[in-house]
């Protein structure tokens, strides 16, 4: 899925659709690793539909969603208006400049260097997120198990690649995904190795605690535990 596309209305619904199975797959493990996060001020990067921004807020976090996409931040000014602990606004997770160093406790970045199309952007990414986290803060971020998926074949998931794919650092390749209402949304992804992760993370002086697998005979997402030193 390109960033284009979160512009797309029809598009934008269907992910909404997607999103319900989110917090069984993404939203709550994530909660779960980060545990009580009352008083905590919380970056969620690539927020989308701002859904466990606005959960974090309601569990007495201050929560800032930050997307690219004018019509996600859009529709979550206007569904959350009533969270006064929520703050959603533009911007590019290659470049926090709204965030002042050394202010977040967790970053938070859930599907989102899937959808990055540039390794330097991944990159910069990662030493942001460095940035604006205090010393000993949590960086959670996730990505689909392409492997796995592909293993374990799926019934309501597809992995597409063309021709040359290699199973390489940027590799583009398609996902198909089948709804529980049976609309079948596809979206362009890119693969990230967990090498390439590791090596961001080594990079920025992250600790990886723990990976661990969801979804699907949990192999359809990892979500990576990580921790600022
Ligand atoms: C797959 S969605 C994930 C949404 C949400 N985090 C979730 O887990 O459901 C990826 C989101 O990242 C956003 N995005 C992609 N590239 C971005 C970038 N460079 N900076 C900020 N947001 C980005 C897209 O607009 C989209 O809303």
């Amino acid at each position: 899925m390109t960033v284009a596309e979160y512009t797309d209305k029809e598009f934008l619904d269907r992910y909404l659709e997607k999103t319900k199975e989110h917090w069984q797959t993404l939203y709550s493990p994530i909660l779960g690793i980060l545990g009580n996060p009352q008083g905590k001020i919380i970056l969620d990067i690539g927020c989308g539909p701002g859904e466990l921004t606005n959960r974090l807020a309601e569990l007495g976090a201050r929560a800032i969603g930050i997307d690219t996409s004018e019509e996600w931040i859009d529709y979550c000014k206007k569904n959350y208006s009533n969270n006064k602990n929520a703050e959603f606004l533009t911007g590019n997770t290659n470049n926090l400049h709204m965030i002042n160093s050394e202010s977040i406790d967790t970053v938070i970045a859930s599907m989102v260097f899937i959808n990055i199309d540039r390794l330097d952007d991944v990159k910069k990414a990662f030493e942001e997120a460095r940035r604006v986290l205090k010393r000993g803060g949590s960086f959670i971020f996730s990505d689909l198990d392409v492997k796995g998926i592909m293993d374990t074949t799926m019934p309501t998931r597809e992995i597409i690649f063309p021709k040359y794919f290699k199973y390489d650092e940027g590799d583009s390749f398609n996902a198909k995904i089948t709804l529980e209402s049976g609309k079948v949304m596809t979206f362009q992804d890119r693969y990230w190795p967990n090498e390439t992760y590791k090596r961001f993370l080594h990079e920025n002086n992250f600790r990886l605690i723990e990976t661990i697998g969801t979804g699907y005979k949990d192999r359809e997402y990892k979500i990576f535990n990580c921790r600022k030193d």
